[in-house]
């Protein structure tokens, strides 16, 4: 299994908490490690990860992503919603994106759905709830999507 980041210090952390998990902890986004990951995978989770991004470097993983899944692999997505009160919170950047001590791009589904489209991949499972991450007493409204690759 390979875990990346684009973060240095959230991978040395990862890859101290867990020295002998087997995991293979990658610094880097999905586009720049995906030349050293075998194609064919049966699964990439990306949690919490989308709505921490620019849109274009969304549209990139994605990308990489459909390269990377094996023709039964499936892309399994959970981001902050633009429903999540939190996207009401802090410094406006555009209509999407707030500074709330830090970066954030609160994703709106018909536009995930559409930018996965344009990448080659199909959703097979798409919802947007609370409920669905909960953490302390944080309830984020929460999308997760289910995206195959589109074949011929
Ligand atoms: C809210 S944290 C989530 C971390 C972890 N995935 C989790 O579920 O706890 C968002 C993470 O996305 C990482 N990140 C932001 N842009 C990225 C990109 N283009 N590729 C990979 N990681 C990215 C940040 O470094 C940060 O660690």
């Amino acid at each position: 299994m390979v875990a990346i980041d684009a973060s240095a210090a959230a991978i040395d952390l990862c890859k101290d908490a867990h020295a002998n998990s087997g995991v293979d902890f990658r610094h880097g986004t999905l586009p720049e490690v995906a030349p050293e990951v075998e194609a064919g995978l049966d699964a990439i989770y990306c949690r919490f990860v989308l709505h921490a991004m620019p849109v274009e470097e969304e549209i990139a993983l994605l990308e990489s992503a459909r390269e990377l899944l094996g023709r039964e692999g499936r892309l399994h997505v959970e981001c902050r919603s633009i429903n999540d009160p939190m996207a009401r919170l802090g410094e406006v950047v555009s209509a999407t994106e707030r500074i709330h001590g830090h970066y954030r791009r609160f994703i709106v589904l018909d536009d995930l759905l559409a930018r996965m489209e344009g990448a080659g991949l199909s959703a097979i499972h798409a919802e947007e709830s609370a409920g669905l991450a909960v953490h302390g007493d944080e309830d984020p409204v929460v999308i997760r999507v289910v995206a195959r690759r589109r074949h011929g």
